[in-house]
């Protein structure tokens, strides 16, 4: 398989244009069709993918990670254009969640689920296709459904929380998928936020296709709301699988980013509005 992933929506842009918004969207060009991963918050989507020249009625499928606002924002914009479309997503993306802060003294709950209901998403043509388990997205191409857990450094936003049977939890994001790639140069990673934690979807991403060869990661990876540890382990077993392109992009953070870039040199990239991986 090969192709080029291009990052569409991103919180920063460069000299090459488009406009920056805090979300995630990535445009996937392959020999087999073209797919959306994510559709950012909203604003930039379609005039991303227009100064980038992608066509956005050559979306075949659109792929969601999760169901956060910053990912789902877009929906409604891209439905209008492309009309009954297959949206791949885990049944939980519908979820209530919330962000809670305490800002000097004061607790703050911000609603964070998506903000649009399926039914309305139906009504501008998403054929909702669900489902919680591993799948092929076309040959080669993948999603991981849940992610297993089993790392038990990599603990997650404490911030975040979900309304599961009417009582608040620490959002368990049964719903946070990722694409997997089978490249000729090793499997690529596309993330949106890696709330599952970004090792537990490689080691799950290497368990499910029998590729233990990483070529590159792409995307979200919320390490700078993770703990000193759980960065240190994290970039420990990045060194171990000897990733030849670490991207970078979103709720990866500054302070994480710079960390990556000190460890990983000339193989990391910062994926910000217009950047690309070729595989
Ligand atoms: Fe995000
Ligand atoms: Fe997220």
């Amino acid at each position: 398989m090969r192709g080029r992933i291009t990052i569409i929506c991103e919180n920063t842009v460069t000299i090459k244009g488009g406009i920056g918004e805090h979300g995630f969207a990535a445009f996937l060009e392959t020999e087999r069709g073209n797919y959306l991963f994510d559709t950012g918050h909203g604003e930039g989507l379609i005039g991303n993918l227009l100064t980038f020249d992608k066509d956005p009625l050559s979306i075949q499928k659109i792929v969601l990670s999760h169901g956060h606002p910053d990912h789902t924002g877009g929906l409604p914009n891209i439905l209008e254009l492309l009309g009954d479309v297959e949206v791949y997503a885990h049944p939980d993306i519908f979820a209530n969640r919330f962000k809670i802060t305490e800002m000097e003294g004061k607790r703050k709950k911000q609603f964070v689920g998506i903000k649009y209901r399926q039914i309305y998403l139906e009504s501008l043509g998403a054929k909702f296709s669900f489902d919680k388990k591993y799948r092929e997205l076309t040959t080669d191409i993948f999603l991981t459904g849940e992610v297993p857990r089993r790392n038990f450094f990599e603990t997650g936003d404490p911030r975040l929380f979900a309304e599961v049977n009417g009582k608040l939890i620490p959002d368990p994001f049964p719903d946070d998928q990722s694409i997997i790639i089978r490249s000729g140069q090793g499997l690529v990673l596309l993330l949106g936020c890696a709330h599952s934690g970004a090792i537990n979807i490689l080691e799950y991403a290497i368990e499910k296709t029998g590729v233990d060869r990483i070529f590159a990661i792409l995307g979200g990876t919320h390490l700078d709301f993770a703990s000193a540890a759980q960065m240190d382990k994290t970039i420990a077993i990045l060194h171990k699988f000897n990733i030849e392109r670490v991207g970078v992009s979103h709720c990866t953070g500054l302070r994480a980013a710079s960390r990556l870039y000190a460890e990983f040199g000339d193989r990391f990239f910062f994926g910000q509005v217009g950047e690309s991986l070729e595989f």
